[in-house]
């Protein structure tokens, strides 16, 4: 790969300006008003992917987004390695807790990214990330290095469920067969510190609906006379973990993996401190499950969160009133072997036999996802590993993280592949908050890490 290492330094300025481009589309898949620009984004990816050689490039039109796909294949005897990634990003907003626009991007030092980090939403999930294999290939190619075959596609759906990939992946099985599947869209410990995502968490996601009086009430003449709608949604959300940070959803960790205690004392090895995790929050202390490590809790145990509360008067001032209505999302993350439509189901049975009379409850499933592990023993993750050792000068780690990706545990059920996670994000990186932002240094790194990665691959499963 000496070749190839040459030209990834010799085009490093232009790598990171089609970056940049690239971040100033606003391909936002969730708000309909940007769906322009997502077909936009689509387009110029797939332009991109021709101008690096790829062949049969196509823009898979879905019933949301399109989909882009583009293969480079030398020789059908040889491993072929699938790349997914998403080119759709998640809403910038809070739009003023931005320093400088999302779309705009701009390049400053951080603490953590002393070199420069690049400020855009997307930066870190996934546009850089993705984009970091684009130019890996396009090394490889220009190089006469690449080892194997080679097939990328790339979903504008990532961010709002991947609705449409599903059914895109069970109708093109021939199109995408391959021996693994190579996603840069997770995080590493630190930049000193190279570990490999060796699993991802499940999420069932609902919204709830309580109705109590059939319209909005004046709260002195009825305060006090009525169930108030959001005064029970809160007592019904508070019940549903006891005082040792337990979920009391009946059944709810029926189906949960427990690891061992050697798996766990593996786990405790890497780096962490509790006290610079607290720091960086701006928080006294950590708060979960009773008898779980902050790291096990954010990765190894399913959780229940409320993600976003309303009901009766927000507005400016006061306004006395007691609510008809009160709503709530719910998200929870699951772990291997839970079920996502059997966890929503125990929710929902649960949550309406908890409402009291005088409130009706109304659940609403929304998108959800299976958990999915890659064993450190496969020669996908043997083949990242040395990858890393290669460009880091350090053994990798590897780490469960609590993040979903969906599509994962897809691609298992209907390809029968594997997916192998070389994330280079930083979990400080701010991914869907504002200020998002990714390190110059990481960005390199991944590309310089990834055609290891093809080498190695390619050589252990020959
Ligand atoms: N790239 C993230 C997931 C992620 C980030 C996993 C960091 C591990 C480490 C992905 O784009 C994402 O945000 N997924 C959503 C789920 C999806 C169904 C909206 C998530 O995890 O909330
Ligand atoms: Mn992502
Ligand atoms: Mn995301």
């Amino acid at each position: 790969m000496n070749k190839t290492k040459l030209f990834i330094n010799e085009n490093k300025e232009r790598f990171l300006d089609e970056l940049m481009a690239l971040l100033r589309i606003p391909s936002v898949s969730a708000d309909s008003s940007f769906s322009k620009n997502v077909e936009n984004c689509a387009e110029v990816l797939s332009q991109n992917l021709i101008s690096i050689g790829l062949s049969n490039v196509k823009v898979y039109p879905t019933m949301g987004h399109p989909i882009v796909y583009g293969e480079k294949i030398i020789d059908p005897s040889l491993p072929t390695i699938l790349v997914y990634g998403h080119y759709d990003v998640q809403p910038a907003d809070p739009l003023e807790l931005w320093d400088s626009d999302p779309f705009d991007p701009v390049i400053k030092p951080t603490d953590i990214h002393p070199e420069g980090a690049i400020f855009a939403r997307g930066s870190c999930d996934d546009k850089g990330q993705m984009f970091m294999h684009v130019k890996a290939v396009e090394a490889m190619i220009d190089s006469e290095e690449l080892p194997c075959n080679v097939k990328l596609m790339i979903e504008g759906e990532e961010e709002v469920g991947s609705a449409n990939l599903g059914e895109f992946v069970k109708n093109q099985k021939d199109l995408l067969k391959a021996d693994i599947i190579l996603v840069s869209d997770t995080g590493m410990l630190a930049n000193d510190t190279p570990s490999i995502t060796t699993g991802l968490r499940g999420l069932s996601y609902v919204e709830v609906e309580l109705t109590g009086p059939n319209r909005d009430l004046h709260s002195g003449l009825y305060g006090g006379c009525v169930a108030n709608p959001i005064n029970i949604l809160c007592d019904m959300i508070s019940s549903l973990q006891d005082e040792n940070g337990k979920i009391t959803i009946p059944g709810f960790y029926d189906q949960v993996l427990t690891l061992s205690q050697e798996e766990r004392t593996e786990m405790a090895k890497a780096p962490f401190s509790n006290d610079e995790y607290c720091k960086a929050l701006d928080i006294d202390e950590t708060k979960g499950e009773l008898g779980f490590s902050t790291m096990e809790r954010g990765s190894i145990r399913p959780t229940l969160d409320v993600n976003g509360i309303w009901g009766g008067y927000t507005g400016e001032g006061a306004k006395t009133v007691i609510p008809s209505k009160a709503y709530a999302k719910i998200s929870m993350r699951l772990v291997p072997n839970q079920d996502p439509i059997q966890i929503t189901q125990v929710f929902s049975s649960h949550f309406e036999s908890i409402a009291p009379k005088g409130v009706r409850v109304v659940v609403t499933p929304y998108h959800g996802g299976e958990p999915a592990v890659t064993p450190v023993d496969s020669i996908g993750y043997k083949a990242a590993s040395e990858a890393y050792e290669k460009s880091f000068g350090k053994k990798p780690i590897p780490i469960r993280s609590g993040g979903s990706i969906p599509i994962v545990a897809m691609f298992e059920k209907e390809l029968g592949l594997k997916t192998v996670l070389m994330g280079f994000g930083l979990d400080s990186d701010a991914i869907h908050s504002p200020n998002e932002h990714y390190g110059v240094f990481n960005y390199y790194k991944g590309i310089e890490t990834i055609p290891y990665f093809y080498e190695s691959f390619t050589k252990l499963s020959t």
